[in-house]
């Protein structure tokens, strides 16, 4: 069956705020450390120690927020062992990420000159399973308090005189897991304490996250919004895509038809949770004041042969970019409740945009579905009626095509498509309504004759955006194309 997509171009569903687009990195494995951070004295060419060539790749995807510092991590630090002078830093065992020692020359400062360098803005998890409230407390204050005060002037003694502007603030990270394994009831009493210390300084506001659900734990959303929905403007909800489930895991690499459809499949299933996690919170949050961020999501796969299980070092495939692409579709249709993701994890680490290997950088497909969307950051949700054929195997179907539209502030359109099929082509009939006038249309496409194409540091252009040729005919009424098997696609429409 053909796939018609009707756009009306003069409905919006609401904005697709630019933190959807947001990142996460953990002190875990390689992610801080090689990834991001090699230190000053490093031969890898760095700005403060922030490795230059990952820095302008980053800065090229227009990353709006970045959470940091974990994660199951965050559960487990202490910040005041990340500041002051590097070589009297306190050195930990990172005992949730394979047991090495973290020497903490990555801290607050470094994080928020990262930030500054991206461009991004900071989101910081604060630690609920391990830490005291006095500690996070103080640490609020030590980051954005201006004037006199124990942790202010701390802060300028190593070196940073005005505060740092700080609106995003996570109190706990997994608490029903890694962060304290605690029931729901436990949590949210534990929130509402924690959170009263989360401070406002001066003109600093602090958006407060609390610690949302495991995926389809609809328990856990029913209580904590029942009982401290009025204290918070942000709840996270974590979802990873892990074929085979967490107890098998599957290869990253070197899979089948199979697994390529199971792995699109669970990605479709955010959609569900999504619906149904916003579904509970409507009844304490009609007005949708409350954010759902969507802050950890990805694919989780088995470790690269012969690395450190503790590390999640995985390779990224073409497989992986569709993966982007769909979530990316399903944020942008409940973009009135979902106000942040933050895919895990920017580098080195699960579905990353960036691998490393000493000096040697690669972008990874992932990465490049996040440069070809970013058009849609900030950009108005177009309501688009989409009808397209079955992809099935083994006896199970999803949709073939998946899209999303949105428009610029100047009018120009940007829509996405994703076409899950690597057995066939999608014909495509677009039709833009509430628009005259013929436009000029221009598009890039990811795409490969291999469903496990990827990016290798000898070969790392395998899988890369070419130009778009499959606009078959373009009419006053919309546009013909055709698109790839196995492909995400961007067109953009100049009136
Ligand atoms: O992203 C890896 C881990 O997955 C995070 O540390 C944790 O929050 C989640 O379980």
């Amino acid at each position: 069956m053909n796939t018609t997509i009707t756009i009306n171009t003069d409905i919006t569903s609401g904005t697709i705020s630019r933190h959807i687009y947001g990142h996460f990195a953990e002190h875990l494995g390689r992610c801080i450390y090689e990834g991001i951070w090699v230190g000053e004295d490093s031969a890898i060419p760095n700005t403060r120690g922030i490795r230059n060539d990952v820095l302008e790749a980053l800065r090229n995807l227009s990353i709006p927020v970045l959470r940091w510092p974990g994660g199951c991590f965050a559960d487990e630090y202490h910040w005041k062992d990340g500041v002051g002078p590097k070589e009297q830093r306190k050195r930990m065992v990172n005992t949730h990420w394979g047991g090495v020692v973290e020497n903490n020359h990555f801290g607050t400062h470094e994080f928020f000159d990262l930030c500054e360098l991206l461009g991004t803005e900071p989101y910081i998890c604060g630690n609920v399973g391990s830490g005291s409230v006095q500690e996070m407390q103080e640490w609020v204050e030590y980051m954005t308090f201006d004037g006199e005060s124990p942790m202010a002037n701390w802060r300028k003694e190593n070196g940073r005189e005005k505060p740092w502007k700080l609106k995003y603030f996570g109190v706990g990270n997994e608490s029903w897991g890694c962060g304290g394994n605690m029931r729901p009831e436990y949590y949210v009493d534990e929130y509402r304490r924690y959170q009263t210390y989360v401070r406002n300084y001066g003109e600093n506001r602090v958006y407060k996250i609390a610690c949302g659900p495991n995926a389809n734990d609809y328990r856990w959303t029913e209580t904590v919004m029942r009982e401290a929905g009025h204290l918070m403007d942000g709840f996270s909800l974590h979802n990873y895509t892990v074929p085979g489930g967490f107890e098998v895991k599957r290869p990253a690499i070197g899979f089948d038809e199979a697994e390529w459809f199971e792995t699109m499949q669970m990605s479709l299933y955010m959609d569900e949770l999504i619906t149904r996690h916003s579904a509970i919170m409507d009844q304490y949050d009609p007005k949708k004041r409350v954010g759902l961020i969507v802050d950890e999501w990805g694919t989780w796969f088995q470790v690269e042969p012969g690395t450190n299980p503790g590390f999640l070092y995985q390779q990224n495939s073409l497989r992986d970019a569709l993966v982007a692409g769909l979530h990316f579709h399903i944020f942008h249709r409940h973009c009135d409740r979902v106000h942040m993701a933050n895919i895990a994890q920017t580098v080195n680490v699960l579905q990353a945009m960036i691998l490393t290997e000493g000096a040697k950088m690669l972008l990874t497909p992932t990465y490049h579905v996040f440069e070809m969307f970013k058009v849609h950051q900030d950009a108005e949700a177009l309501a688009l009626h989409l009808e397209t054929g079955d992809y099935s195997v083994g006896g199970e179907a999803i949709p073939q095509v998946s899209a999303s539209a949105s428009k610029r502030a100047d009018g120009t359109i940007d829509i996405s498509l994703c076409n899950v099929d690597p057995n066939s082509e999608a014909l495509i009939a677009l039709r833009l309504r509430g628009l005259t006038g013929t436009s000029e249309v221009s598009g890039r496409v990811l795409t490969h004759a291999d469903m496990n194409a990827h990016n290798t540091f000898e070969q790392p252009d395998t899988v890369a955006p070419q130009p778009f040729d499959g606009v078959t005919e373009i009419s006053a009424e919309g546009l013909s194309a055709t698109l790839p098997p196995i492909s995400v696609t961007v067109l953009t429409l100049r009136f």
